[in-house]
């Protein structure tokens, strides 16, 4: 077979990350799904297991993935334009469902334009690959998400223009900026609007204070970029993410619709000229296919629902069950990272302990993520909840009690 050799080389790598403790494990496969009954909130099956599990690692946090608007609009899409686009944007794969999704995205965050893509990760690389010229600078926080990074990777952005600053730690930005060299004409700050593995989010308001005063030094101006892909739909008041918590703008918003509003893909919202820029020069926008119109039309039918009265209510139930399970891992006497995102970590700070514990809620029925080396730093190993709006009051107690004596 010729893949024999290939095949025995990517062996001995695959077990040196076993060795070395960073193999992923086998992923779980969930095979049905139960509705809310009485008081308590959506149960999932696991494949080879007995029992349902109270999911509380989903990115789901307004929980419209089963919302009755959204299949429906997804259904109906589906049956008029077919399954897929057929091609891709720009070869007459560009579909009624697509337009009113970057229309109806673009309002919902308050900006002139925007453009869709398959997810949050190929948009920022999108973004990265349209706006990166040979006098770009880019600047970003230390824990910017994976496809960031790789968004440099890919826009082959040179080592001596890109800087990094500890998390959310302002003097070292403005030290990054002071340190921009002449030539520079166009600085990028980019970073995530929340934090996906601590629930903290960057202090937009300071960090625009901060930069404001630098604005004008750059021939081709200094921006911000903000990946709110937990932010947007779940946080701030009326969901509007970040920019909404911390009371100010963001140049350009990258997002998601696979996190809180339950459906699939990702965009870019800015100004006409950056999103028809992506349009002519994002690779990860031009040469792949689009959504499905189902999937835009679902998605567009859950920012509906978002931005209306149910919507606000599914995000006060949600913060209300996040104080619940903050109070409750508060009780217990747990480390956490404070904040009012629903993404709740408690860290344990020992990789042992954390995968015990993860295992130990598992028996009980309950899913939740643990975080370790080398995705968190040594000692910050830490378990990840994920609170969501269809989460209920006995859900939470339920988590907290089982959380109480698998720590204890
Ligand atoms: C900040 C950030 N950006 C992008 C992504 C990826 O989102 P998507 O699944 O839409 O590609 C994630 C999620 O894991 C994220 O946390």
């Amino acid at each position: 077979m010729s893949l024999k050799k290939l095949d025995a080389a990517l062996r001995r790598d695959l077990d040196a990350l076993a060795a070395e403790g960073r193999a992923k494990a086998p992923e779980r496969v969930l095979d049905g799904y139960q509705p809310a009954v009485g008081g308590r909130g959506p149960r999932w099956r696991v494949r080879g297991r007995e029992g349902h599990f109270l999911r509380m690692n989903s990115n789901s946090y307004l929980s419209l993935g089963h919302h009755p608007r959204v299949l429906e609009k997804a259904d109906a899409a589906s049956a008029k334009f077919g399954a897929g686009p057929g091609a891709v944007r720009f070869i007459d794969g560009t579909f009624s469902d697509h337009v009113a999704l970057e229309d109806r995205i673009a309002r919902f965050v308050d900006k002139p334009a925007a453009k869709i893509f398959n997810s949050a990760y190929t948009s920022n690389l999108g973004l990265a690959l349209a706006i990166q010229n040979e006098s770009t600078y880019w600047i970003g926080d230390q824990f910017n998400h994976n496809c960031i990074i790789r968004a440099m990777r890919i826009a082959n952005v040179p080592r001596g223009q890109k800087a990094i600053y500890r998390h959310n730690d302002l003097d070292e930005l403005k030290q990054c900026l002071d340190a921009v060299p002449a030539a520079m004409k166009r600085v990028i700050v980019i970073t995530d609007g929340i934090f996906s593995i601590r629930g903290d989010n960057a202090p937009l308001a300071e960090i625009h204070a901060l930069i404001e005063p630098y604005r004008d030094r750059f021939e081709e101006g200094l921006v911000t970029v903000v990946d709110d892909s937990h932010g947007v739909g779940a946080y701030g008041e009326t969901g509007r993410g970040t920019e909404e918590y911390c009371g100010t703008k963001a140049d350009i918003v990258v997002g998601t619709f696979g996190k809180a509003f339950g459906v699939n893909g990702g965009f870019v919202a800015a100004s006409e000229a950056v999103v028809e820029t992506i349009r002519q020069k994002a690779d990860t926008y031009i040469f792949t296919n689009s959504l499905s119109s189902a999937d835009c039309a679902a998605a567009c039918a859950a920012v509906d629902v978002a931005d209306s009265e149910e919507g606000r209510e599914r995000l006060r139930h949600l913060k209300e069950r996040i104080a619940q399970f903050r109070e409750g891992i508060g009780a217990l006497g747990l480390e956490s990272i404070e904040g009012p995102h629903p993404v709740v970590p408690v860290l344990v700070r020992d990789t042992t302990r954390c995968r015990a514990i993860v295992e130990g809620l598992f028996e009980d029925g309950i899913l939740v993520t643990g975080l370790t080396v080398p995705v968190v730093p040594v000692g910050e190993e830490t378990l990840r909840f994920q609170l969501n709006a269809a989460h209920t009051e006995a859900d939470v107690e339920e988590a907290c009690r089982a959380l109480g004596r698998r720590m204890g």
